[in-house]
């Protein structure tokens, strides 16, 4: 008897992530191969292509090997957001990836403002020019590594580029593809526009399938490096937040999910493309057929605290986290800004920083761990608000990631942005995401919401409490002076 599978495997910054689910929505298996960040100068962020493959071919076998006689019917990507993969003509990598959050684009983000304006990026790509786009990393080695540049045949996301070695195809889908800058998410389809504006050979990029559908299959040689059998079908997949909405069953007009992970995101599906007049929130096409997202982007959430263990000499989370459920509401007057590396929403200021701010003779590490906690739950309440501004209004969300699976960040996630939440289960994210579009592309469901509905399980629930409301809001008052105060120092003299 062998045991039918659907495997979901997430490309993260952190981590690589398989998950491996039976039809009925089961976890028979879970397992990680750990990523390093490359950080040649302040504000860059690299990896190698090639170590997401070695990570993914280790994650697979561990997975496969915990499960008796593995039959896997199909097999879904998700992967990090705008990270650009070069390849040349014999798709061979170019140069290491630059990722989501490396913050060098500065000037390539401002051409593309100047040359495109505001006003046609937001009917052409419904985003922004910010330094985190793809288009924006592709024009950096225009500018920097021309010898590069020129050898340039195709460009990958990162979920992608594992599907390159698993498959030999090269494609994306629209989730991810939204996040390029030079994808149209109206019309779902590559924007001929913003690429001859921006002088950009449309050739560059893969062709797009829509993430429950069945782009390509897996090869004799990736069968022999992953264990898996060959031609296993791997569907389109999508963006780590548009699986990590998909794995939460937040698919539809009136959910919201309040991601913690590396990032900190909050998305909200829509019925009908929409795009913030001022361009603060992100609009990405969903990994759900007719269906798109607003999404805020905090850069450092769990990466922010993550800093603040190693840098305060703290070994475990737990003990750091625990330390700091000593400490009150309001973390005894300490405020924190989590712009290590700039930040995406609602400031879109690759410059600013981290920032301590009303420490005293008395403070501890428990009030700053806390307040490090307190500010990246602000920065998230910062894009929730900004979503009210444009009549979205949930009354209830679903939270994700490492920073939701602590109960006291939580509650305080919850009272900060005064909303009920709810965990889920299985808790994997994005991961559970992708396998979920396997299931469907498989042909297990009719679509993600009767998947959702196979699969997922309401765990925790918790509740605004009143007793906090006044505290965290003035906290909060402090926290939205801080920027303006501070906005024309940073960046000043760093030597950036
Ligand atoms: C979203 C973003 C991050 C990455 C993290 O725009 O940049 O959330 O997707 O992997």
């Amino acid at each position: 008897m062998t045991q039918p599978t659907f495997l979901g495997i997430d490309v993260g910054t952190s981590s690589i992530k398989v998950v491996a689910v039976d039809p009925s929505g089961k976890l028979l298996a879970v397992a990680s191969s750990p990523m390093s960040v490359d950080v040649q100068r302040p504000g860059w962020s690299e990896q190698n292509p090639e170590d997401w493959w070695t990570g993914t071919c280790s994650a697979i076998r561990q997975a496969l090997g915990e499960i008796n006689s593995p039959e896997v019917l199909a097999l879904g990507l998700s992967g990090q957001m705008h990270s650009l993969v070069p390849l040349d003509v014999s798709l061979n990598v170019v140069r290491p990836a630059i990722l989501w959050n490396d913050v060098r684009s500065s000037a390539e983000a401002a051409y593309v403002r100047d040359t495109v304006g505001n006003e046609s990026l937001r009917r052409l790509a419904g985003n922004p020019s910010l330094e985190g786009f793809t288009v924006t990393k592709l024009l950096w080695m225009r500018n920097h590594e021309p010898q590069l540049y020129e050898k340039i045949s195709h460009m990958l996301l990162a979920k992608d580029y594992v599907r390159f070695r698993l498959t030999g195809e090269l494609a994306t889908d629209p989730s991810d593809a939204s996040a390029t800058l030079l994808f149209d998410i109206v019309n779902s389809r590559w924007s001929d526009e913003m690429c001859s504006m921006l002088d950009v050979d449309s050739a560059l990029l893969p062709p797009i399938v829509e993430s429950a559908e069945i782009a390509a299959r897996v090869t004799s040689v990736a069968a022999s490096e992953t264990g898996l059998a060959v031609g296993v079908p791997v569907v389109g997949g999508g963006a780590d937040n548009a699986c990590a909405a998909v794995g939460a069953g937040v698919v539809s007009s009136g959910d919201a999910l309040f991601s913690v992970g590396t990032s900190g995101t909050v998305v909200a599906p829509i019925s009908q493309p929409s795009t913030d007049p001022g361009m603060r929130i992100h609009s990405m096409r969903h990994a759900v057929p007719n269906t798109w997202y607003l999404m805020g982007v905090v850069l450092s959430a769990g990466a922010a605290l993550d800093w603040w263990r190693r840098s305060s000499g703290q070994a475990s989370f737990d003990a750091l986290v625990s330390e700091a459920t000593e400490v009150e509401a309001g973390s005894g007057g300490v405020t924190f800004l989590p712009y290590l590396t700039g930040e995406r929403t609602p400031h879109a200021d690759a410059n600013a920083r981290g920032v301590f701010f009303g420490m005293h003779g008395g403070t501890e590490r428990a009030h700053m761990t806390r307040a490090v906690m307190e500010g990246v739950s602000f920065a998230l309440r910062d894009s929730m608000e900004l979503m009210n501004e444009l009549g979205v209004n949930p009354s209830e969300a679903v939270a994700v990631g490492g920073g939701a699976s602590s109960s006291m960040w939580l509650q305080m996630l919850s009272d900060v942005v005064d909303l009920p939440l709810r965990t889920i289960g299985p808790s994997e994210g994005a991961p559970l995401g992708a396998a979920m579009l396997a299931a469907v592309g498989g042909g297990a469901f009719g679509d993600v919401v009767e998947a959702g509905k196979a699969w997922l399980t309401d765990l925790e629930s918790v509740s605004p409490s009143v007793s906090v409301r006044g505290v965290y809001d003035d906290a909060y008052g402090r926290y939205r002076a801080l920027y303006p105060a501070l906005r024309g120092v940073f960046g000043v003299g760093s030597g950036e």
